[in-house]
Order: C-alpha cells, then sequence, then structure tokens
C-alpha cells in the first residue's frame, strides 16, 4: 500500500542554502515515506507500480500555515483599508454569513476547488465562531485529500454582534466538544485552537483556551504584532502584559505547537520569547503589503533561528498560491532591505523556497523534502517547453514566478496518496 516509484525532475530543500535537484530520476516511495532515489530502474525497484513523469516538474507540496477559508469568498478585492478597519467593513460581514449552512457549504465548496488545485498539500486553516459550519468545512476539506489543521475561531468581546460568542464559558465549552469530536474523526483533518487574536479575546477566555490545549496537547494559531495600530491597542486591553507576545504567554498560548501569524513589527523581546517557546511564525508578505502592515524582519528572525514558513492569508493575501507568496517574500525582503536596512541581506530564491516547503513542513512534523524519511507530499507541473535547456533550479524558479500553477498541476500527492 502506498509503495510506488516516481520518475521526473525533482527539486527540493536540503537547507534554507542548499537546494538538491535531480534530473530524469526514480524515487521509491514506501508506505506513504520516501527511500531515496535510483539514477535508473534497477532490479531492485523494478516490480513498483511506476508513476511516469518523465520531463516534468515535481517539487514538496507546498505548506500554508496561515489562512482563512471563510474570507476567499472575496479574495482579491478590498484591499483599500488597512488591518482594523479592513476587519470590520470586509472581513467580518463575511464570516458572519457563515451561520448559515447553505451559504457555507457553497463558499467552502469553491474555496476546497481552490486549494485541492493549487500547490498546497498541507494548511492552518481559520474558519469562523461557527461551529457546525466548522465541522462541515472539516468534512469537505477531508474530501479533498489535503492535509490540513483547521480552527473554530473564538471571539468574545470587541466584534460584531453577529460574531460575538455569548460568555468566555460558551466559547470554551464549544471548542472543547470541538476538539474531542473532531481529533480522531478523519485521518489527515485535525482541530487547532484559535483566539482570533488579542482584541477579540477576553482574559478569562484566553486562559481557558490555554488550559484546553494543555489537556489536550492542541495546537494553537491565532495573529501576533500585524499591524501597528492593533499593537497600540493590545498595550491599552493588557496594561499588565510586557508586550504582544507576552500577552499570548501569559495564557500559555505560546508553545512549540503554536502558530503566530505575521510577527511583522516584533521587539527584540518577542523575538526572544519566540525562540525560547519554539513557536512558529507564518510570515505573510502578500498580506503585509495589501494592508500596508509594514514589511516583517525576516532575515532577524531567521538569523535568531526562529522556526518559519509562508502564510497566504487569505483574504488580506489575494491568492491561495503559495508560488506568489514565495515571490512577494523575496520582493518585500529586497524593499527592506534598500530602504530600511541595508546590512539585511534580502531573501534568496532557496531560502523562500525552504520556508514554503521543509520550513513550515516542520510543523507537520517531516513534511516539505523528499530526503529520506519524509513523507511524499508532492506536485507534478504540466510539462512547459523551454527554448533552451534550464536547468531543474532555473525551471523551479520560473514556475514560482511566473506562477506556472495557473497553467497545469498534473498530479498531486498528500502523505503518498494521489489526490490529482
Ligand atoms: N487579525 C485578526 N483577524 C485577522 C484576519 O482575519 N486577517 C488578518 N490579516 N489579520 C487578522
Ligand atoms: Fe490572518
Amino acid at each position: 500500500m502506498n509503495s510506488f516509484i516516481v520518475k521526473g525532475d525533482f527539486c527540493f530543500s536540503k537547507s534554507k542554502s542548499e537546494i538538491i535537484t535531480k534530473e530524469n530520476a526514480y524515487l521509491l516511495v514506501e508506505n506513504g515515506m520516501c527511500k531515496g532515489f535510483f539514477d535508473t530502474l534497477e532490479k531492485e525497484i523494478e516490480n513498483y507500480t511506476l508513476f511516469d513523469y518523465t520531463g516534468h516538474l515535481i517539487f514538496p507540496g507546498m505548506i500554508d500555515l496561515h489562512t482563512h477559508a471563510p474570507q476567499y469568498a472575496f479574495s482579491g478585492t478590498g484591499m483599500d483599508l488597512q488591518l482594523l478597519e479592513w476587519l470590520d467593513k470586509y472581513a467580518f460581514p463575511e464570516e458572519a454569513k457563515y451561520s448559515d449552512l447553505s451559504y457555507a457549504k457553497k463558499a467552502y465548496s469553491i474555496f476546497c476547488d481552490a486549494i485541492k488545485h493549487s500547490v498546497t498539500t498541507r494548511a492552518c486553516v481559520f474558519a469562523t465562531i461557527h461551529s457546525d459550519t466548522t465541522h462541515l468545512l472539516m468534512d469537505m476539506l477531508d474530501k479533498t485529500g489535503l492535509y490540513c489543521y483547521v480552527g473554530k475561531v473564538n471571539m468574545d468581546r470587541n466584534s460584531p454582534s453577529l460574531l460575538c460568542e455569548k460568555s468566555a464559558e460558551i466559547s470554551a465549552e464549544e471548542t472543547e466538544n470541538f476538539i474531542e469530536n473532531t481529533s480522531h474523526k478523519y485521518k489527515n483533518i485535525k482541530p487547532i485552537i484559535t483566539p482570533r487574536f488579542i482584541p477579540t479575546c477576553s482574559d478569562e477566555l484566553s486562559f481557558k483556551l490555554g488550559e484546553i490545549a494543555k489537556k489536550h496537547s492542541a495546537p494553537i494559531q491565532s495573529h501576533l504584532c500585524e499591524n501597528k495600530d492593533e499593537i497600540e491597542w493590545v498595550k491599552e486591553l493588557c496594561k499588565e502584559a510586557k508586550n504582544y507576545a507576552d500577552a499570548y504567554d501569559r495564557f500559555s498560548l505560546l508553545t512549540d505547537r503554536t502558530i503566530m501569524a505575521h510577527c511583522v513589527h516584533l521587539s527584540s523581546d518577542e523575538i526572544k520569547l519566540l525562540k525560547e517557546r519554539n513557536t512558529f511564525v507564518a510570515h505573510c508578505p502578500t498580506s503585509n503589503s495589501n494592508l500596508k502592515s509594514g514589511i516583517a524582519k525576516i532575515r532577524e528572525y531567521i538569523e535568531h533561528g526562529l522556526n518559519i514558513g509562508l502564510g497566504s492569508d487569505v483574504a488580506g493575501g489575494e491568492t491561495l498560491s503559495l508560488f506568489s507568496v514565495i515571490k512577494e517574500a523575496i520582493k518585500m525582503s529586497k524593499m527592506y532591505s534598500y530602504y530600511v536596512d541595508n546590512s539585511k541581506s534580502p531573501l534568496t530564491f532557496s531560502e523562500a523556497f525552504y520556508l514554503a516547503t521543509k520550513g513550515g513542513g516542520k510543523f507537520f512534523s517531516n513534511v516539505g523534502s523528499f530526503e529520506e524519511g519524509y513523507e511524499f507530499d508532492a506536485v507534478v507541473l504540466n510539462f512547459t517547453p523551454y527554448a533552451y535547456d534550464l536547468s531543474v533550479k532555473e525551471r523551479m524558479e520560473r514556475a514560482v514566478y511566473t506562477n506556472e500553477d495557473l497553467k497545469g498541476i498534473c498530479a498531486k500527492f498528500v502523505n503518498g496518496n494521489k489526490i490529482v
């Protein structure tokens, strides 16, 4: 089961600085795990089923560490405001619609189809405060074959009435039920505790969510230091906290199973705290430019050894395509280097590709590479003709920059299962 050979032109990260390519090679996959490359179809592997993608580019499925399923409906629109006004005018009114099962069914089916056919194989997804339609989203994502963490969102203050849960107790109780009912329901879809961010979660609710996470060893996702007005608001709301990151840490919400989206404006104390907690940063550069949030200090975070992956943050980010997110990460880091601090070198292609695959993949354990012992998550692109011979690495870079995924994915695998 799940044992086969894949033939084609492979491209994957070994480290941030090293991309490995294998041209016209055979990869042995056993029980869904990568077992090593062969140059020829030798005796040892000749009896396995062969997926022959000769001439096609094959790379690890990309990891979207942060996205919002209900916001897909308005992605690519409403880019005129900064975060707090944008939430009020666009995100919250859309999310309120997900109390309606039939609307959620229609909108989530469009989202699921889009993410299934993107270059992403694994994602960490925010739903809304509504438990029933979050269950529906999980059922639908399960059918795609993708591997996803999905969160029922928590909000019990500073939220419009349609999106404000009645009390911290009710919100926490629903969350605990959600965790208990879905932890073992699916093979590839798992629950994640999802306090939206400090402004919409009371201290009582944050405390309870920290307790639930500990009790169930559950992962956590939220937003941190995205926008300057947001950071000022958190200072007002949490006078006792040393900083925004500490406001989460006081409730045990910063763990090595936590993803904090954005982290655009971390102070040096906050960088230290995230490093101590081994918390993951979801870098969301498309969103950060659209919502004029700023440019995250990614070079500095890399130098401090933080766990970093990339996130589309749809609909702050306009697209689910991690190719676009990689490109934006590189471009924004060039602007940072030029305008803000020229001692910080821009991200290289190799570094940004690593963040989109092996960097984010670490949250899912051994995911995001084709090295031995990694789960086989892969995307195979349709064959593209070139005027002259490009190296496999150049083809990868060109695909990312020209968004070749729009021209077609010919196959996709998640933990050894062919889903497209
Ligand atoms: N902070 C709190 N909620 C959100 C959201 O939906 N999108 C973004 N980009 N930031 C947030
Ligand atoms: Fe977000």
